[in-house]
């Protein structure tokens, strides 16, 4: 607590965080988050509001027993039953922390609880003394204090303070505030209370407006120790403030929060982020800052070749900070041809000047009517545009009987090196039949990754178009297509085309040749 720059990070995904619509989770998901969170090294994990539920209560419990480094917290309100049960809920653990909350503001006092001011005082005060007679760390919270009349919310906090409280959480419960507002609420209660330096004051923002990161910050730069967030920002509604945001915020601009820092381990923010999208079946939407798909992803042609020149153009935090895994320079018609040079040489491709410019002109082509370019299109592109595959294996004949009831029988013959090769064959299929007469002929067993057939034309005569990606040498992946208005027929040249390439590349790059070194 002597270093004043350190900010402390409270999780409550566990809590508030589970509080989102649809996001429910039972003990073994809320362990396996608890874990992550250790890792992480927050500070403080909100584990559950124990009254709720015997399986909330139990979650704490848990979480409480194994959990080692937090400090680990259960939420009350501010009635006895509540803080016994959350009591006895952290009583496992090492280091423990009771959080109590009542409302402070009119509205909430006048509607939904209908108590006077004096009556809010006293409620507050005694919850906090008696946990404080049976606990060492008390955090309490007035719910809605972003719209409570400031003057009496300086007054609950002076009396909380007084009656044990060593933490006072400021909640912007219905996300309402803003970051100039918060920040004067904050600054209001360091300059009107007077005994606030014996608590930490911590901040508790909900997202309602966008704006939960932002007033966080706000409140950082007013004094604010403590900030309350969640992994991915889940929570009650909006949700809450995003702690990924929070950490890669303060990280990344320590210039203009005075050097204050968090403990938090960077590296594992986006492990933490799919792990509770995975549990909690909330999807993360790809342009989420710091964990989302395209955090640092690259589309533009202008900021690729920026990127390539200088990282820092065009990128103010390294995906490997966060655990991101490496920046992806997404190729799309707005890429040039330094990105796709670039993407060329990991891919084993070192092209001519000649090359290169041919290969571009049809990358654009393709471009125009495919949104992104995967490394199998761009492969493709190359491998058929610059030295077009020869066809080692190439069908000569098929033919397939089904009678219902029996498993189907293909006859397959193959040209190779100019001989014919045949075999006759079932399978639970014709397509699953003909493939593995294929594998028999080749004498090599392909590793079939995905199968796609769609129609390219209409009419009952329409041709059907087969795509397959298959693993090859090495692990990588291979595609194969075949056009036929058969389409067994289309299956087994698409599985072929991509076997051809599977050699060809093999001997090509055995060869040593300039184009290909995979
Ligand atoms: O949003 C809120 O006010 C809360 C309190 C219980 C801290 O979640
Ligand atoms: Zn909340």
């Amino acid at each position: 607590m002597n270093d004043d720059k350190r900010i402390f990070i409270f999780d409550t995904t566990l809590r508030d965080g589970e509080q989102s619509p649809g996001a429910s989770l039972d003990e073994k998901g809320k362990l396996e988050i608890a874990r992550q969170l250790a890792e992480l090294r927050v500070d403080i994990i909100e584990g559950g509001f124990p009254i709720t539920s015997p399986g909330d209560a139990l979650a704490v419990k848990k979480i409480a027993k194994e959990i080692k480094g937090p400090t680990i917290c259960a939420l009350a309100r501010t009635i006895q039953k509540d803080i016994d049960v959350a009591l006895d809920s952290l009583k496992p653990a090492k280091r423990s922390r009771l959080h109590v909350f009542i409302a402070t503001s009119a509205i909430h006092r006048q509607y939904k609880l209908n108590k006077a001011k004096h009556e809010i005082i006293r409620i507050a005060t005694e919850s906090v003394k008696y946990a404080r007679n049976r606990i060492g760390e008390v955090e309490f919270s007035p719910e809605d204090a972003s719209r409570t009349e400031p003057e009496f919310l300086y007054q609950v906090l002076e009396s909380v303070i007084d009656a044990g409280a060593t933490i006072l959480n400021i909640p912007d419960t219905v996300g309402y505030t803003t970051p100039f507002e918060y920040g004067n609420l904050i600054k209001g209660i360091f300059d009107n209370v007077p005994n606030i330096q014996k608590a930490i004051v911590s901040v508790h923002c909900h997202n309602d407006l966008g704006l939960a990161v932002a007033n966080s910050l706000a409140a950082i730069k007013f004094g604010a120790r403590q900030i309350e967030c969640t992994i991915n920002g889940i929570g009650e509604r909006a949700g809450n403030a995003a702690m990924e945001e929070i950490v890669m915020a303060l990280d990344t601009r320590g210039d203009i929060f005075g050097g204050r820092y968090t403990n938090i381990r960077r590296d594992q923010l986006c492990k933490a982020s799919r792990l509770v999208s995975a549990l909690t079946g909330m999807v993360v939407q790809p342009n989420k800052a710091v964990v989302g798909k395209n955090a640092f992803t690259h589309e533009s042609g202008i900021h690729q070749d920026g990127l390539l020149k200088l990282r820092k153009t065009y990128e103010i935090m390294r995906p490997q900070d966060v655990g991101f895994g490496e920046t992806k320079l997404v190729l799309g018609k707005h890429s040039g041809r330094h990105a796709l040079e670039n993407r060329l040489l990991k891919l084993g491709y070192k092209l001519h000047a000649k090359e290169l410019e041919k290969a571009y002109n049809d990358f654009k082509i393709l471009a125009d009517k495919k949104k992104e370019l995967f490394d199998e299109d761009i492969e493709a592109l190359v491998d058929t545009q610059l030295a077009s595959v020869p066809k080692t294996y190439e069908l000569i004949h098929l033919s397939v009987a089904t009678e219902s009831g029996k498993d189907p029988r293909v006859s397959l013959r193959l040209k190779y090196k100019g001989k014919i090769l045949s075999a006759e064959g079932t399978g639970s299929g014709p397509v699953d039949a003909a493939y593995k007469l294929v594998d028999k002929l080749i004498s090599r067993k392909v590793k079939l990754l995905d199968y796609l057939i769609k129609s390219v034309t209409v009419g009952k005569d329409a041709q059907g178009e087969v795509t397959v990606k298959v693993e090859g040498d090495l692990g990588k992946v291979i595609t194969g297509q075949g056009l036929s208005t058969d389409i067994i027929e289309a299956s087994v040249n698409a599985y072929l085309d991509a076997i051809n390439k599977i050699l060809y590349r093999s001997t090509s790059s055995k060869k040593g040749s300039a184009a290909h070194g995979v």
